[in-house]
């Protein structure tokens, strides 16, 4: 789309382009690390020492205690994660609950894994999910659901309850919630024009 977009001059909805610059304490910490020759391989799960600050964040922002050691895996992006995080656990026959609108790597993924997506409409206003539309969704066959909140691209958050809701089902079915957390940090607002 992208390249489509540049060939006829259209305005892209396709791709995130940030229209600020990046903070300058990460560039000169990019810059300063290149001088100092950082540039060897790195262990393939992450270094320790990021690790150990990914866990320290998820302990004091999530009150997630986890093992830097054991459970914190470093990947490029939330794209490789949410990947690998599918392909890893939908085997053939599997069903993969992706609420939509979606991301768009989520269903390459589950079919690369074997499984068959399976969508739940999100709404664009009240309650997220039709309570009984997600009940209906999950099966003996239901492998995960695929949660993104703040969600690209309809910006829905869903709510403690709506959260509730959907672990219990994940709780009742055996099945796995695969989070991708990439806008967790983001305030929405909405503008009204
Ligand atoms: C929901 C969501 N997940 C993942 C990504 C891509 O993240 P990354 O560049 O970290 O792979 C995007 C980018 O738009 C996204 O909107």
């Amino acid at each position: 789309m992208t390249r489509l977009a540049e060939e006829h001059g259209a305005i892209n909805l396709a791709q995130g382009m940030p229209d600020f610059d990046a903070p300058p304490r990460v560039k000169s910490a990019a810059i300063k690390a290149i001088a100092e020759g950082f540039n060897q391989y790195e262990t393939t799960w992450g270094s320790e020492e990021l690790r150990e600050a990914i866990a320290e964040k998820a302990l004091r922002f999530n009150r997630i205690q986890a093992d830097p050691a054991t459970d914190v895996t470093v990947t490029c992006g939330s794209t490789e994660a949410m990947t690998a995080s599918i392909i890893a656990t939908v085997d053939a026959g599997d069903e993969v609950i992706i609420p939509e609108p979606f991301y768009e790597n989520y269903v390459p993924a589950t079919i690369i894994g074997g499984g068959r997506p399976r969508h739940v409409r999100l709404r664009e206003s009240g309650p997220s999910f039709d309570e009984e539309e997600l009940k209906a969704a999950f099966s003996s066959r239901t492998k995960a659901i695929i949660i993104n909140t703040p969600n690209n691209p309809a910006g829905k958050v869903l709510t403690k309850d709506e959260l509730k809701l959907v672990a219990d089902l994940c709780a009742d079915f055996n099945s796995l919630a695969i989070t991708d957390e990439i806008y967790e940090h983001i305030i929405l607002s909405l503008i009204h024009i």
